[in-house]
């Protein structure tokens, strides 16, 4: 199963899946939902579709009880579904940002739960938490958005511990900025990181299947250059880090 395969990295997994056999139950907020079960298809595993709204409780609850009504062994959920939101802080609308915390956090505790509860009576399975390089570093002007995928992070790589020696392994996928609509969806279009040249969602999926399917940590999705400014957001410090990216981030007039 994978949450938000409607598009972008979702779907990029979902196909990474399918190209090795897996049928795929995917959730989106919209009907292209059900453009993508047609592309899964066509790669030739089952795609089952269903609509709800990963911001809401019913929603989180409703697509679990989709893939539960399939009534087969989930062997793997990848937690993929996210949204960003760029601006200023002292601009941006405070319900947009509790939209994203009951997406990006709230969402995926809600899911994980569920997911945990199933997989560990069977005594196997994989759970892919998508993350962000933005959980190493501060995010200014996307001020709520970093620190949500931090919390994915840390909830990845603790939940991973705890369920050390039980069949269920857990990895973080942080992608550096990949080549989705997200950017744009976030309302980032006229900022430096928009507008900038960004990493392949083919390569990154590609990634995060892969460190899925060897039980890795976490890994980081992206070129070299992503991967050598993840190593170097280990030693940088936070100011320096925060001012970078306050440059990248902030939206030109
Ligand atoms: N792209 C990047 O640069 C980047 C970098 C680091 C991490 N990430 C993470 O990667 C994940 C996927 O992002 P993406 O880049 O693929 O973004 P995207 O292109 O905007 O795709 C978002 C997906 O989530 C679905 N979705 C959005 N709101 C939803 C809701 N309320 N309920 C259910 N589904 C919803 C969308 O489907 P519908 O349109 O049908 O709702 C779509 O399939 C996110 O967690 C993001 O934080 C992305």
């Amino acid at each position: 199963m994978i949450t938000g395969a409607s598009s972008g990295l979702g779907l990029e997994l979902a196909k990474q899946f399918a190209h090795n056999g897996y049928d795929i139950a995917i959730s989106g907020s919209s009907d292209r939902i059900f453009e993508a079960a047609t592309i899964i298809r066509d790669l030739g595993v089952e795609a089952y579709p269903h609509k709800a709204d990963a911001a809401k409780y019913d929603g989180v609850e409703d697509f679990w009880n989709f893939v539960s009504e399939l009534n087969r062994p989930i062997e793997a959920a990848v937690l993929n579904v996210g949204i960003g939101l760029g601006g200023a802080f002292a601009e941006t609308d405070l319900e947009d940002e509790l939209r994203l915390i009951s997406i990006n956090i709230s969402g995926t505790v809600h899911m994980a739960k569920r997911v945990v509860k199933h997989m560990l009576p069977n005594g196997r399975g994989k759970i892919l938490i998508v993350s962000s390089i933005s959980a190493t570093q501060p995010t200014p002007y996307e001020t709520v958005y970093g620190p949500s995928k931090a919390f994915g992070f840390s909830f990845a790589e603790s939940l991973r511990e705890e369920l050390r020696g039980t069949g269920v392994t857990v990895t973080a996928l942080l992608p550096g900025a990949t080549d989705t609509n997200f950017h744009s969806n976030a309302g980032m279009d006229s900022s430096e990181i928009g507008s900038s040249e960004k990493n392949d969602k083919v390569l990154v999926a590609k990634q995060g299947y892969e460190a899925l399917m060897s039980d890795e940590d976490h890994v980081i999705g992206g070129d070299e250059e992503t991967k050598q400014k993840a190593i170097e957001n280990r030693t940088t410090p936070e100011t320096v880090k925060a001012a970078r990216h306050a440059k990248q981030a902030r939206l030109q007039d």
